[in-house]
């Protein structure tokens, strides 16, 4: 265990926030007890996450028992031991967002019949992103600038630790599980297509006019008002509000990143992601909803 910074540590090459966990609690997981009906949001942090997390709670919406106040205690982290939730008394379907890396999972999942949604983003607006909320995520330590930030990123030393590892690993091992991967700006280019995915990997039949409504439900500018979504039920003492939902662009790192910088990343980037086919969208037009 190897300790970053003071709410950071390392455990078995992730790297996970103290005030949500632990490496004890993260091991226990391996004796977590998987569901078939049980349903996985897997991303690396500042990937859309809270988007991805609006989007299937509103389609399991009908199958949930309807006691929970926002879509953190619909879909809680899984790693995140503060909430002491016994998961096991939990009605299914059970929803759970994570960041973790394959191998610090359950095992049940590779029964291959719980499901897993991985949703990934154009690392270039990762950084941006991420840089952003360790300006405003008060218990990390601030970046200085860009750099130094971009420094820790490529290192691995930032929560969740690399990027570059968390992409290949799920890549690597995508023939485990039973998994569906999306990227973040598919959702931008076109969310109705990426709802219905959603749908059907989960086996939801829904309507033409109640995808339409999750839809809606679930742009940008009506998550930013919707308080079981926003995330503005977090103090402002811990985070700036309006931190979850900040720009919601694709190609914000050409607003931020020097040429220097992204020439450099784009070397980088080329040279940890040769063997990996998968393809990134860096930049494009808004369209309006
Ligand atoms: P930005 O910081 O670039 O704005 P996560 O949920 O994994 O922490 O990711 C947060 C990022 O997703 C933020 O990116 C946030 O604005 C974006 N996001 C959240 N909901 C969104 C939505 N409905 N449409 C577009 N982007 C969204």
């Amino acid at each position: 265990m190897e300790k970053l910074n003071d709410d950071l540590e390392r455990h078995k090459g992730y790297v996970f926030s103290k005030e949500f966990s632990s490496a004890e609690y993260i091991d226990t997981l391996q004796t977590f007890e998987i569901r078939d009906s049980d349903i996985f949001l897997v991303t690396y942090p500042k990937s859309g996450t809270i988007w991805a997390q609006q989007i299937i709670t509103s389609i399991c919406e009908k199958d949930m028992v309807d006691v929970y106040h926002n879509n953190f205690e619909k879909m809680p982290w899984l790693e995140n031991n503060r909430l002491k939730a016994d998961y096991s008394s939990r009605p299914d379907p059970r929803l759970f967002a994570t960041h973790l890396t394959p191998d610090l999972m359950p095992p049940g999942l590779k029964t291959r019949k719980a499901k897993i949604i991985y949703v990934r983003r154009n690392p270039k607006d990762n950084v941006v992103s991420y840089y952003h909320w360790y300006l405003n995520w008060a218990a990390f330590k601030n970046p200085k600038n860009l750099q130094e930030f971009l420094d820790w990123w490529l290192a691995g030393n930032v929560g969740s630790a690399s990027w570059f590892n968390h992409i290949k690993e799920w890549h690597r091992k995508r023939d485990q599980y039973n998994i569906l991967f999306l990227t973040y700006e598919d959702m931008i280019l076109d969310l109705k297509t990426a709802v219905t995915k959603i749908c059907h990997f989960l086996e939801r039949d829904l309507s033409e006019a109640e995808i339409d409504k999750i839809v809606e439900k679930s742009t940008f500018k009506n998550m930013k008002h919707d308080p079981k979504a926003n995330y503005e039920f977090i103090p402002e003492d811990k985070l700036k509000k309006g931190q979850f939902l900040r720009k919601g662009k694709v190609g914000d790192w050409k607003n931020m990143f020097t040429v220097a910088q992204s020439e450099s990343f784009d070397q980088i980037f080329e040279e940890q992601m040769k063997d990996v086919p998968l393809k990134f969208i860096w930049d494009i037009d808004q369209p309006l909803y």
